[in-house]
């Protein structure tokens, strides 16, 4: 079987194994497609992408994160970020001021919940469990392996489970980059009314778009924004479930969601006519989801309106919404700046002051990326938002 052309200027060509992969995973949903009819949604395609046991981009064992992989999250990009969060973590500890735990979403390659446990131990705000909730049983052994190698002394307090813990939680529950990573429907509206994506067998090897009426509880959401003919985007179906559960395990403390979105109005922004949804094949970013099944990772970006929405349904109180940068600013990271009297900058030093400037240049994650926070029993003001909170914009 030929690997089908890329057609995407400028993407490196998958080597052997990777194609392989990608055209067995093909494969594997071109069934799918088969067994469903005709055709299948393409949160379905996305789901199956990147989750489908053992072969699906999440699920299959490649390095995605860092360097060597397809992108670079915050946590990866040194301590900086899990530093300042940590101190987020340790004052809602101290408010609750009783036995707190942490619970992780989609840990990746676990080297933030590394980071969180180190400072928070310096901090003297150790959390009595650290559980973490991750869907990719390849990752979740990756981060028994980091999590074993560099806190041997705290492997007790981690818990690895596959739904929300039995008993409510108290403390902090935290997702970074993990809505955007969450299979959406795309549609498109036209004169004639509003189109569902969904994903046909193309008669070469590959995939390609089929429109059919939207029904049900999508048309209802969509609706509701209110978009004219010509535009088209992508919308997150799972949300309001993934946000409910949450608040129902959630006794007492603070959700902290960190990721790259907007509110709904610069979402669904008259001019944003095509969507948010993007793709990232070693450190190349394109928009066609349809290429490179299993090896590149598909996203689209957070409707952070869609997220206080579904919090304030399920009970949870908006405590907080603001970029990146202001929280990290906030929460500690000018102490992690080499201070300007000094004229003697070491290698680690400059470093550092590269990854900060990562994490908070508007041009690059400070602006894009943003931070909301949801209480339960919780009503102290949180010092991440102190310097700027932007709730009023959602
Ligand atoms: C883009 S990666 C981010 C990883 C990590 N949080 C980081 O910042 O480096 C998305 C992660 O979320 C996980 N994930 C996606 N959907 C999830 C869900 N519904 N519940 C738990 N984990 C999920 C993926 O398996 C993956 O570990």
């Amino acid at each position: 079987m030929n690997f089908p052309p890329l057609n995407i200027t400028g993407l490196p060509e998958p080597d052997k194994i990777s194609a392989e992969h990608s055209q067995k995973l093909s494969a594997q949903i071109r069934q799918a497609i088969a067994d469903s009819g005709v055709s299948i949604p393409f949160s379905e395609f996305m789901q199956l992408a990147l989750y489908a046991p053992a072969m699906g981009y999440y699920a299959a064992g490649q390095r995605r994160f860092g360097a060597e992989g397809d992108f670079v999250t915050a946590p990866e990009l040194g301590t900086v970020f899990g530093q300042c969060l940590a101190r987020q973590v340790a004052e809602v500890f101290q408010e609750i001021n009783e036995s707190c735990d942490i619970l992780e979403f989609g840990a990746g390659s676990g080297r933030l919940a590394v980071t969180l446990v180190n400072e928070l131990e310096r901090l003297a705000a150790l959390p009595e469990h650290y559980f973490i909730l991750e869907t990719s049983a390849d990752l979740q052994q990756r981060q028994r392996q980091l999590i074993s190698e560099q806190l041997p002394q705290h492997i007790e307090r981690f818990v690895w489970l596959d739904r929300m813990p039995e008993q409510p939680l108290t403390g902090v529950v935290l997702a970074n980059e993990v809505l955007d990573a969450m299979p959406v429907e795309m549609f498109a509206i036209d004169d004639e009314g509003l189109a569902q994506q969904y994903m046909v067998q193309s008669s070469a090897e590959g995939f390609q778009w089929n429109y059919r009426p939207a029904t049900g509880q999508l048309v209802r959401q969509i609706d509701s924004l209110e978009l004219p003919a010509g535009y088209s985007s992508e919308i997150n179906p799972a949300l309001h479930g993934w946000i409910e559960m949450i608040a129902q395990g959630l006794k007492q403390g603070v959700v902290l969601l960190i990721d790259y979105g907007f509110p709904r109005h610069e979402y669904y922004h008259p001019q944003r006519t095509a969507g948010t949804l993007m793709c990232h094949y070693r450190h190349h970013s394109h928009s066609n989801p349809l290429a490179l099944a299993g090896i590149q990772d598909i996203t689209a970006h957070v409707d952070f309106t869609a997220v206080a929405e579904a919090a304030s349904d399920a009970g949870l109180d908006v405590a907080g919404y603001t970029t990146q940068a202001n929280f990290l600013l906030a929460s500690g990271l000018v102490d992690l700046v080499t201070p300007a009297e000094t004229d003697k900058v070491s290698k680690q030093q400059l470093a550092k002051n590269h990854e900060i400037q990562l994490l908070t240049s508007p041009s690059e994650m400070g602006e894009l990326f943003k931070v909301i926070a949801l209480g339960k029993e919780f009503t102290d003001e949180l010092s991440g938002f102190s310097f700027r909170d932007m709730r009023g914009k959602l």
